[in-house]
């Protein structure tokens, strides 16, 4: 079966898209190795990055910003490991627009880096305490820096969407000119609509030359919805995380925008079958646990009690499923519980070797639902207990 046809998405997507120019090429940014790894309770050691970058370098990530060279000469020498594996990735490292910072990232063997400052009024008078004028300068100074040591330049502006559009355009086509090969508007506290960030993406894509990354965090809700109404609107660069960590309530998940990415717009990132295996490592190796309802790779995802659901994904799984689990190399899973239906619960004991008689069904259902009050989930040996008891007995 082909890709394509394992989705089962709304016909209302396409309609809604018939405006949207063709959108060809997409990269992925992936930051779990730094913004993801600034969450609390997440501390990587150099062997937990390398497997990470391994793992995201097989998933199909075109850029690995694998850490903060300046933090450490451990995360320097973390950083130089990563580049020496030889991925097919670009390794990058995030640094603050200054020389030290910058120098590290030079000291690692790097030839990418990523540099940013604050723009908006908020943070440059309460944290940076700089003026407009010195940021801009600083800005560039950072840009010439690392291009004068020969580094390709990706330049943020910290709080783009609290950012006054004038100074980012004026400090934007600065950076440009001083030779940044991309720049990234970032969502930084995950306070803007989709709407308006489109709007946004859309003005600064006609005013730039060079391409427009997008850095989404998920305060609101709104990282998948904000990224992909940037996409719409002219960014060709995602950046986020695997399992949407990230700092406070994280970056948007990168899986969940590969899957719409291809789902609705048929442009191909990802390797989609190796999705739930890295999302099962990273959960694995950062101990950091993802909810069961976490979309695409929540325990949940693809799993389904209910009698009437189980009735139908029985009869047709496009029923309630989105896309078959194998697009991302999950399983399906049919739970036994509380709102289990007969024909769900005889199914999964033929599943196991059992035909159970039919008229002691209603006996059988009454203890699985006694079994189930609280919640549970019944394993597959509880219910095959329950069965048994109910046959020996009789
Ligand atoms: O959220 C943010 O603004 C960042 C920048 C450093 C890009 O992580
Ligand atoms: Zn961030």
């Amino acid at each position: 079966q082909k890709l394509e046809e394992m989705f089962a998405i709304s016909p209302y997507n396409q309609l809604a898209l018939s405006g949207v120019g063709p959108i060809k090429d997409v990269k992925i940014f992936d930051t779990t190795l730094r913004d993801g790894e600034q969450a609390p309770g997440i501390a990587l050691s150099p062997d937990d990055k390398v497997r990470i970058a391994q793992a995201l370098d097989s998933l199909g990530t075109d850029i690995i910003e694998a850490g903060f060279a300046a933090s450490s000469d451990i995360e320097k020498e973390t950083l130089r490991q990563i580049k020496d594996l030889n991925l097919n990735a670009t390794v990058c490292s995030l640094a603050r627009s200054v020389h030290k910072d910058i120098d590290a990232v030079i000291d690692s063997g790097l030839d990418y880096i990523h540099t940013f400052i604050a723009t908006s009024d908020l943070h440059m008078q309460y944290k940076l305490k700089m003026t407009p004028e010195q940021v801009k300068e600083r800005a560039v100074d950072a840009v010439e820096y690392a291009r004068e040591h020969g580094l390709e330049v990706m330049f943020s502006c910290e709080d783009a969407t609290r950012s006054r559009m004038d100074f980012m355009k004026e400090i934007l086509l600065a950076v440009q000119e001083a030779g940044a090969s991309s720049v990234n508007i970032p969502d930084t506290v995950g306070v803007i609509i989709p709407k308006a960030y489109g709007n946004m993406i859309a003005e600064l894509h006609k005013t730039l030359k060079i391409p427009i990354s997008v850095h989404c965090h998920n305060d609101m809700g709104l990282a998948l919805a904000n990224s992909l109404a940037a996409v719409e609107n002219g960014a060709t660069i995602v950046q986020g995380c695997v399992n949407g960590f990230g700092e406070r309530t994280g970056n948007v998940a990168l899986e969940e925008v590969a899957v719409n990415l291809f789902a609705n717009y048929g442009v191909k990132t990802y390797d989609l079958s190796k999705i739930s295996e890295t999302s099962a490592l990273i959960e694995r190796i950062t101990g950091f646990s993802m909810a069961a309802n976490k979309p695409i790779v929540g325990r949940n995802a693809f799993a389904h009690e209910s009698g009437i659901h189980v009735h139908g994904i029985m009869n047709n799984t496009a029923t309630y499923e989105p896309f078959l689990p194998e697009v991302v190399g999950a399983k399906r899973r049919l739970v036994v519980g509380k709102l289990s239906g007969s024909h769900a619960v005889e199914g999964k004991l033929e599943e196991m070797g059992v035909k159970f008689p039919a008229e002691h069904i209603d006996e059988l259902m009454e203890a699985v639902k006694k079994m189930s009050i609280s919640g549970k989930e019944i394993t597959d040996a509880e219910l095959m207990a329950i069965a048994d008891d109910i046959m020996w007995k009789k």
